[in-house]
């Protein structure tokens, strides 16, 4: 059986998710994989703090050289977030032919292209399903099974943060300050939820799918990005009188050679399947020609949610390596459609 041998950079929320789903299914992960799934080594920032999961203490270091120079560690997990050091520390455990996993939609949504190649040149594989709306498999979605259609056009809440502020202001009143730090104190926000609120996130997402999508390369500021800090109870009392819930939603199109992409407040009206997505909930509603209409929804963040998409990935990348194959996912875009933006 061959190994697989992982380290994991972080554990906080998404870490521990993942080390409870390694420890929990051993058994069917390795049943799943033909291989065998040792979980080496944690870069973590304190060794001594408590942990919500049990762990070997032995296997958390605060010298992520020990991990992403190990010649026994075939598989890197990033979960530390950030654009800088995470970018640096997948560059270096790709050119050290680490397989990379990573949940980092900022990272990926700046550098997706280029470490998707540094990736191939290097043979190895670089999934991040979890990147884009936690646990809903949108990604593999968009790569594998609508790989056979054109996607035409895609419409998505993909910000946990802003659905679940503007859900508690239209269903209990809350102010906009009383449902921020509601969402802050249940973590769906982000450190600085500044890039949630303002559409940032929500931004980052929409290039990532559209990436995907259209196999084009996408920039962040191809996208028109309007946030929800405008927008007040009476904006949301008064929609609803006239039958409309107020979303954030990102859209995503292709028409005429040209992409069109925007992330901003939206009526939509009550009967649309995207204005029952309540709370921190995710959905992206995708238009393909020959499929027509279909929609992804789910839980967009959190420790399950995110931790199942991760491992998931984990799952894909120990079957490569079973099966000696590996850049699944490496979509290199192969033509340029112009943004619409450009032409405004
Ligand atoms: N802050 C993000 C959200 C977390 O609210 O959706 C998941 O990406």
């Amino acid at each position: 059986m061959k190994k697989v041998s992982v380290g994991l950079l972080g554990f906080g929320t998404v870490g521990t998710g993942v080390v409870r789903l390694l420890t929990k299914d051993k058994e069917r992960l390795e049943e799943r994989t033909g291989c065998q799934i040792q979980l080496e080594k944690i870069l973590v920032r304190n060794k001594n703090r408590a942990r919500k999961v049990l762990i070997d203490n032995r296997k958390l270091t605060t010298d992520v050289y020990e991990i992403l120079d190990n010649p026994t560690i075939n598989v890197i997990i990033e979960l530390i977030g950030g654009v800088d050091q995470a970018y640096r520390y997948i560059l270096r455990a790709l050119k050290n032919k680490k397989n990379v996993i990573t949940a980092n939609k900022d990272l990926m949504a700046s550098y997706g292209e280029e470490l998707l190649l540094e990736a191939r040149a290097n043979q190895c594989d670089l999934y991040y399903e979890a990147s884009v709306a936690g646990g809903i498999p949108i990604l593999r979605t968009l790569t594998d099974s609508l790989a056979s259609d054109r996607i035409n056009k895609m419409i998505g809440i993909v910000n946990g943060t802003t659905n679940y502020i503007l859900s508690k202001m239209s269903s209990e009143g809350l102010s906009y300050e009383k449902a921020l730090s509601s969402a802050q104190r249940l973590g769906f926000a982000e450190s600085d939820p500044t890039s949630d609120v303002e559409g940032l996130d929500a931004a980052r997402k929409m290039v990532i799918l559209s990436h995907l999508a259209y196999s084009i390369p996408v920039k962040l500021a191809d996208v028109s990005i309007k946030g929800i800090t405008d927008v007040t109870r009476e904006d949301i009392q008064f929609a609803k009188k006239l039958g409309y819930t107020i979303k954030l939603v990102g859209v995503s199109e292709v028409s005429n050679g040209a992409i069109d992409i925007r992330v901003e407040p939206t009526l939509l009206p009550d009967l649309h399947p995207l204005a029952s997505v309540e709370n921190e909930n995710n959905a992206i509603y995708v238009h393909s020609e020959a499929l027509g209409q279909t929609m992804y929804y789910g839980a967009g963040a959190g420790e399950g949610p995110t931790a199942v998409s991760v491992v998931s990935d984990l799952i894909s990348v120990a079957r490569n390596i079973a099966l000696n194959v590996t850049g699944n996912h490496i979509f290199i875009p192969k033509k340029e459609l112009h943004s619409r933006k450009d032409s405004l």
